[in-house]
Formats: C-alpha cells, sequence, structure tokens
C-alpha cells in the first residue's frame, strides 16, 4: 500500500513543504492530521510561491482529494482568507476535493485572545492552538459537526458563558465583543459548511483500493506535546502517533519520510543545546533565510543535533530521510555536529570539514563536494537510515534523488 507519511524530525521549518508538494502531486489522498494554521508550508512552483497553513498542499496541484482531519484545529475566519489568497493565485478548492472533519475543533477568536493573555513564556505562534486543544480536552470545545446542525450561534453563547464563568483574566468589556462577534463568525462558518464531512470512509476506501495516501506533517517531532521539550511545545502529537488518532483509521505507512533539516533551527522559547550565539549562527540565518513563514520571527540557529535526531528517529520509525538545506552550510570551514550530551546537559561535538563550492541547485550526488559528501554520509551511518534526497535549493529541482522516493 503505497501510504507516505512526512514529518519534521526537528522543531519545525525544516522544509516539509516542498517535499510534500514533489509527493503531492502524484497522491489521491492528502490529509493533515494535526495542528492548525500554526503551520507554515511554503511550495514555490515556477515564479509562483504558495504559502499554505492548514489546507493540505494536494489543493495546489489539484489532484487529490485533501481532508483536513479531526487531529487539527481550524480556525473559520483564517481557513476563508487562506482559501481566498490560493484562489486568487489561481488554485480551485471545491467541496469534492477539499472536506474538513466534522470532529476537528474550531479555533475562535477567545482561543487566539487567551493564547495572548496566558502563553507568553512559550512563545507562541498566538494563533489559538493551545487554547482550542485545551477547551477539546477538557471536553468545552466546539467542533465542526455544529457548522452543519444548526447550533452553532448557540454553541458560541454557552461556550462564552463558560469562559466568563472560568477566566477571570478575560474582562467584561472582551466578552462583550467577542458575543457581539458571533454573527461574524457564524458567517465565517456559513461559508465552511459544504466542505464539512466525515473523511474516513474516504480514507478507508482509498486504503482499500491501494490509493497513494500522503499525511502531511506539521511542526515537527521535538514540538510533540508528548515527546517534545515540555512546556514548550505546541498541543498536538506532531510524531507518527497522531497520524492515527488524528485521522481516525489505520494504515501501515510504507515510507516513513523525516525531514531534517542540515542543520538545526528552532522558533519560541525552550531548551536547544546546540544553539549558536556567534556569527556561524548568523551565517545560518542569513544563508537559510531563517524567518518565520507564519509569524515572521527570526527563527534560532545552531548546529545539527544528531544525538536528538537519534531519539526523533525511534520515536518515528523513520524509513527514509530527506536532509534539507545543505547548500546553506558551504563556507562554514568546520562543521560540528553533537553526538552525545555531556552530564550538564552541554552537547558533545564531533567535528567535520566543511566545503567553500556553492552547491545551489546540484542534482547529482557525486557532483558534491566531498567534505559534502562526507557529512550526509556521517549523518546516515549515526542515525542508521538512509538519506534517501538531499535538498540543495528552494526550487522543486533542486534535488539529489540517491534512493527513489516512489517505489
Ligand atoms: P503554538 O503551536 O502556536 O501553540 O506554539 C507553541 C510552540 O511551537 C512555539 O514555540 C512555536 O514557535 C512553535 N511552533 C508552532 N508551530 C510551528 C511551526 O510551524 N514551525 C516551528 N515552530 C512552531
Amino acid at each position: 500500500m503505497p501510504a507516505y507519511i512526512v514529518m519534521g524530525a526537528q522543531w519545525g521549518d525544516e522544509g516539509k513543504g516542498k517535499i510534500i508538494d514533489v509527493l503531492a502531486e502524484k497522491m489521491d489522498i492528502v490529509i493533515r492530521f494535526q495542528g492548525g494554521a500554526n503551520a507554515g508550508h511554503t511550495v514555490i512552483h515556477g515564479k509562483t510561491r504558495y504559502v499554505t497553513h492548514l489546507i493540505p498542499s494536494g489543493v495546489i496541484s489539484g489532484r487529490s482529494i485533501n481532508i483536513i482531519g479531526n487531529g487539527c484545529v481550524v480556525n473559520p475566519a483564517t481557513l476563508l482568507e487562506e482559501m481566498e489568497i490560493l484562489r486568487q493565485q489561481g488554485v480551485h478548492i471545491s467541496p469534492d476535493k477539499f472536506i474538513i472533519s466534522p470532529s476537528a475543533h474550531m479555533v475562535l477568536p477567545i482561543h487566539q485572545y487567551l493564547d495572548k493573555v496566558l502563553n507568553e513564556k512559550i512563545g507562541t505562534t498566538v494563533r489559538g492552538i493551545g487554547p482550542a486543544y485545551t477547551d477539546k480536552v477538557q471536553r468545552t470545545g466546539i467542533r465542526w459537526e455544529r457548522a452543519c446542525d444548526g447550533s452553532f450561534e448557540e454553541a458560541c453563547r454557552e461556550h462564552l458563558d463558560f469562559v466568563e464563568r472560568v477566566y477571570a483574566v478575560v474582562e467584561k468589556d472582551v466578552i462583550k465583543t467577542l458575543r457581539d462577534g458571533i454573527p461574524d463568525v457564524t458567517k465565517a462558518v456559513e461559508k465552511l459548511r459544504p466542505f464539512v464531512r466525515d473523511a474516513r470512509p474516504i480514507l478507508a476506501e482509498a486504503v482499500k483500493n491501494n490509493s497513494n495516501i500522503l499525511y502531511e506533517g506539521a511542526q515537527g517531532t521535538f514540538l510533540d506535546v508528548d515527546h517534545g521539550t515540555y512546556p514548550f511545545v505546541t498541543s498536538s502529537n506532531t510524531s507518527i502517533g497522531g497520524a492515527y488518532t488524528g485521522s481516525g483509521i489505520f494504515l501501515d505507512f510504507n515510507k516513513r519520510i523525516a525531514i531534517v533539516k542540515s542543520y538545526t533551527t528552532r522558533v519560541g522559547e525552550g531548551p536547544f543545546p546546540t544553539e549558536l550565539f556567534d556569527e556561524t549562527g548568523e551565517t545560518l540565518r542569513r544563508h537559510g533565510n531563517e524567518f518565520g513563514a507564519t509569524t515572521g520571527r527570526p527563527r534560532r540557529c545552531g548546529w545539527l543535533d544528531l544525538a536528538l535526531l537519534k531519539e526523533s528517529c525511534m520515536i518515528n520509525g523513520f524509513n527514509y530521510i530527506v536532509f534539507s538545506k545543505v547548500s546553506c552550510l558551504s563556507g562554514i570551514e568546520t562543521l560540528k555536529v553533537a553526538v552525545d550530551y555531556h552530564s550538564d546537559g552541554s552537547p558533545v561535538y564531533q567535528e567535520l570539514p566543511g566545503w567553500e563550492e556553492d552547491i545551489l541547485g546540484y542534482t547529482e550526488y557525486e557532483a558534491l563536494p566531498a567534505n559534502c559528501r562526507r557529512y550526509i554520509e556521517f549523518t546516515e551511518d549515526f542515525l542508521g537510515v538512509p538519506v534517501g534526497m538531499v535538498s540543495t535549493g528552494p526550487d522543486r529541482d533542486h534535488v539529489i534523488e540517491r534512493q527513489p522516493i516512489f517505489r
């Protein structure tokens, strides 16, 4: 069964968008199973740059059915905005090819407000993700099924009554503004109603028919609420377990694809053992244009952490690595990779020689400088997972395929 899952192996922003796009073109189904519009996948087709936040990347090629799974949280207003931008770029989005699970939860203005006032120390994207998942788990959330049964406005009012009782941090006039805003949110929800239907039978049928299915991960393994650097994490399961709970069916992924950035970045607060605060960190940020696709925040940059990636491989059972942004390392004389940690948590580094040559857009493995190949091969030997693909630039054809990604 040709089922693929693509996940970020680090703290997100590994460059998933590009490979997801290459895969999505051949897929019958593309599904997002966790997260919300906190993600930002950048896809470049020719001269056009598309940014998706929640809509599965399969919409861009237009071939596949695209599903927002039950594990996601969906803000009606921002989803409509995202759809509108894509439509203006010529992308066709219709209910026969785009589905929102009725069991997915809504992200409402109150969630964005609470995210802002409660979660500063985490450095969230302020998209309301954590508070929406909080409501889900404490069983006070509003699911998309309420868009279909005519009870959405009532659900919103009840929800704000609950918020008023429980959250002293929300001032009375804020509650009033939110109450007054219910008709606008309802209008947005109404527009999206045609897209809401149970996707599980479609997925199950696709599995039976041996169709090509792609699970599109968002964020990265160490932002997983269970396996990440808690509490500096997002509020969903970004690792492989989330694929099952977030879609509602079992399937045996034959390609579990790790997107590994050839150095490490992170946005927001939280531990980052190999972080660089010097000129090299600046160089990586500049070479890699490391600014968030969703928030524009500069990303923290550091050396490749192989000890951390080993754990990522254990959690997700990766069997294929896409090594991204290798071209951003050109010109750094000596590269360091963390292979273990000292008892105080600081990294044990192994040094590897760098390379001078600009390798942007290379497509042949043998054409890469010897030290670049050594860096790649050291990584795959250390992790025990093949680097099947090397990404050498932002364009779709800036790749070296060492092992076929399609069977
Ligand atoms: P939240 O997902 O907005 O609640 O943010 C929680 C943490 O996850 C923060 O450190 C964010 O910066 C981080 N985060 C959320 N989404 C992404 C992403 O797509 N890429 C990288 N970091 C993310």
